[in-house]
């Protein structure tokens, strides 16, 4: 079903509901090859996704009805490639300021883009890019926010979800309202070449500037997260001497 009536100025103006599907991200990326293009802004959201995806090569599950899992189609041609992580900053930023409305809780953006209350994590982003030549073309943003479940499977002891923290369930038309909004207002200034955005992630981020064990190739070690440099590779003091990671090269211990 195609509905244009979503009040929004932008993201969301085009939007498309599916009752059931695989991956909203790999639904987009399969309409964006049609001939006839999507417009920026485009939102795909599922009732229920059926092989949801999640960070490199995970699965996303998610309960039927329960949560908010969508896809926002950006095309954010006016950054260099190489400048990927400044969209990762922007979309986490936005995710994390909505929900820091909604709860009395800190909400933390758990480096990457994890985003997380307390020790738990109630969302997920990921963000899939479409690049020729030296443009980019295309960004599919595929979120995952834990509204309204309240029971988790066992080998997600560490997830969380509006709903277990209110006490009481969330219209997840209102969060996905909320949320485009705040990822419009991120957007466009990153478009406007804001510079904020680095500083404010940082001091959103888990565990910055505490020491804490970390996995580092099956060997546990303490360190403290100082800083994330401009490519997203993670900065940690160990004892004076820096040392900078790429994502999955190092592991919370939590
Ligand atoms: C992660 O934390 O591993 C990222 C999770 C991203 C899940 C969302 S749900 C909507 C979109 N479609 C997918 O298949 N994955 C993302």
């Amino acid at each position: 079903m195609q509905s244009n009536d979503f009040s929004r100025i932008f993201i969301g103006r085009n939007r498309i509901n599916l009752d059931r599907v695989a991956s909203t991200n790999d639904y987009l990326k399969a309409e964006l090859s049609k001939s006839k293009p999507l417009p920026e802004g485009t939102v795909i959201m599922a009732v229920e996704q059926f092989a949801g995806r999640g960070q490199v090569g995970t699965r996303w599950e998610s309960q039927k009805g329960k949560n908010l899992t969508v896809s926002i189609l950006l095309s954010p041609y006016f950054l260099k490639p190489s400048n990927q992580f400044d969209l990762n900053i922007a979309i986490s930023l936005a995710i994390q300021a909505v929900l820091s409305t909604l709860l009395t809780e800190k909400v933390f953006i758990k480096w990457p883009n994890d985003i997380y209350v307390g020790n738990k994590k109630v969302g997920g982003i990921l963000i899939e890019n479409i690049i020729q030549g030296n443009t980019w073309k295309y960004a599919i943003i595929g979120i995952g926010l834990n509204v309204n479940q309240s029971e988790f499977p066992e080998n997600a002891p560490n997830a969380s979800s509006l709903i277990k923290l209110l006490h009481e369930s969330y219209s997840i038309e209102k969060l996905l309202t909320e949320i485009c909004s705040g990822i419009e207002h991120r957007y466009f200034q990153l478009k406007h070449g804001e510079h904020e955005q680095k500083r404010l992630y940082c001091e959103a981020l888990f565990g910055i500037h505490e020491k804490r064990m970390f996995k580092i190739n099956g060997i546990l070690v303490e360190g403290t997260i100082v800083d994330v440099d401009d490519n997203g590779q993670l900065v940690v003091d160990f004892d004076g001497h820096l040392a900078k990671f790429a994502f999955k090269e190092i592991e919370y211990v939590i």
